[in-house]
């Protein structure tokens, strides 16, 4: 199984929308594995988006991801960082697909919903970056044989 990292961003929260996005990853059967809402300092961001800093619209992110606290969450599921980016859709909501998060939950590509990981790697920095170790928990819901065959476990 693997784990992929989402923030529901400052949009989600001020538009009222946490429960219908996570609610979203649930019924697709992926797994909370860690789950808590904090208020993202300026130097955590810097360290996440450290591939953007010298992008123009960096300050406006900052701004934009410490408007209000966030949610950060770890999920985990087969192929789960796959799958949370296929649901997630394309950076710019505009350009995301209808039936993704983006696609039909927003219309901007920085007030854009959630961020989630882009890869594996990314996923196990990431995790690390906003969790401690006894903030995830290992374990398995009661419906899980009903969601996965027994060779995809
Ligand atoms: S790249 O280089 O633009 O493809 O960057 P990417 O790794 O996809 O992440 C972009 C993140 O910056 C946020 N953001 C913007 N992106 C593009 N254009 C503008 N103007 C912009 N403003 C903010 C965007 O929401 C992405 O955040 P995450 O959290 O990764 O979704």
């Amino acid at each position: 199984m693997e784990s992929t990292l989402v923030i529901l961003k400052p949009s989600t929260i001020q538009r009222a929308l946490v429960g219908q996005v996570i609610d979203r990853f649930q019924k697709k059967g992926l797994i909370i594995a860690g789950m808590k809402m904090m208020q993202l300092s300026e130097a955590i961001l810097r360290e996440h988006y450290a591939h953007l800093v010298d992008r123009p619209f960096f300050p406006g992110l900052l701004e934009s991801m410490r408007a209000t606290p966030v949610i950060v969450m770890c999920i985990k599921g087969r192929d789960a960082v796959e799958v949370v980016r296929a649901m997630t859709g394309a950076t710019n909501s505009r350009k995301a697909l209808p039936g993704t998060i983006r696609g039909d939950f927003s219309m901007s590509g920085q007030e854009n919903i959630v961020h989630a990981s882009d890869s594996l790697e990314s996923a196990d920095v990431e995790i690390r970056r906003f969790f401690t170790a006894d903030e995830i928990f290992d374990y398995n819901p009661a419906l899980m044989r009903s969601m996965y065959a027994p060779d995809e476990l």
